[in-house]
């Protein structure tokens, strides 16, 4: 823990090292004027919904070949839609915002960040309070139907599946299908173009709880630092982006990130 209260001279090396962490972190937020913020599943983790890849990984139990890939779905829809009914809707359904999640609205609040891209499908950026959201990889409180392209929403979705698997259009008898990209999948065109513009313009990107494996979300971060902008990453495993990043912090994010912006919105 990192509480402040504790003089200096009686911390352990493991609460320094956590203070000197926290520390670099908000001198690099104090002095940038265009901050993304770039998350994966780890940021929700501590909102309770579990992550795909690392400890307890969804993809350590499920198969993402069938559970999120386009040809699958198309093959077999049903597949896709028991596991959103039995297992993913409710844990979705019933998550609230992180620290992390609500540290990132002060951010915006405090003027400075000027996006957040997520490649999380569960729109806890929104519940939390920040208004300028880029989803990569859709939303899963959307649907449609993959036939006449009908707008659906949860409330509907949830009507239908009481008495039908998979669920079908009420106008066509199309099957329905989540608002999110599946391997396989075209990432949305507009979403990825201003993410991409906002990468390059930004003078700092701090990416939260993602594995930076999935592409070409990936990417992204890399293009920051290539454009010449700083890079932070907070993940508690290790990524491949680790090497060129300037800050480092392999902890959860509920550790750092809201102090770190917390001793700034104070200072500023
Ligand atoms: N704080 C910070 N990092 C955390 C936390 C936490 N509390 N908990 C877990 N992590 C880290 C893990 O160490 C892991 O490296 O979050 C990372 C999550 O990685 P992934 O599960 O691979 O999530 P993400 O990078 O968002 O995945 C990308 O993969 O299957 C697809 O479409 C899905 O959008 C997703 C994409
Ligand atoms: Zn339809």
């Amino acid at each position: 823990m990192n509480d402040s209260n504790v003089p200096e001279n009686r911390k352990s090396e493991p609460e320094r090292q956590l203070d000197r962490e926290i520390r670099s972190l908000k001198e690099l937020l104090d002095a940038s004027k265009r901050i993304v913020v770039f998350t994966g599943a780890g940021i929700s983790a501590e909102s309770g919904i579990p992550t795909y890849r690392g400890a307890g990984g969804m993809w350590t139990k499920y198969d993402p070949d069938k559970y999120a890939s386009i040809d699958y779905f198309r093959k077999d829809p049903s597949y896709y839609w028991r596991f959103f009914r039995d297992v993913r809707h409710d844990v979705m359904n019933e998550a609230e915002p992180s620290a992390a999640h609500r540290a990132t609205v002060e951010l915006e609040r405090w003027g400075r960040l000027s996006a957040v891209i997520t490649q999380n499908i569960d729109g806890l950026h929104q519940k939390a309070g920040s208004t300028r959201v880029l989803e990569l990889h859709g939303n899963t409180t959307r649907f449609y139907c993959f036939d006449c392209r009908t707008p659906y929403d949860m409330p509907a979705v949830r009507r239908i599946l009481e008495h039908q698997l998979p669920p079908l259009c009420e106008k066509c008898g199309g099957v329905l299908r989540p608002d999110v990209v599946l391997f396989g999948e075209m990432l949305p065109v507009d979403v990825i173009d201003e993410a991409q513009r906002e990468t390059q313009l930004c003078d700092l990107l701090v990416v939260i709880g993602s594995s930076l494996v999935v592409y070409p979300a990936a990417n992204l971060p890399y293009q920051a630092k290539l454009s010449g902008a700083k890079l932070v990453i907070i993940n508690m495993d290790p990524t491949p982006l680790d090497s060129v990043a300037d800050l480092c912090i392999h902890r959860s994010a509920g550790e750092v990130f809201p102090q770190a912006v917390e001793m700034c919105s104070a200072a500023s």
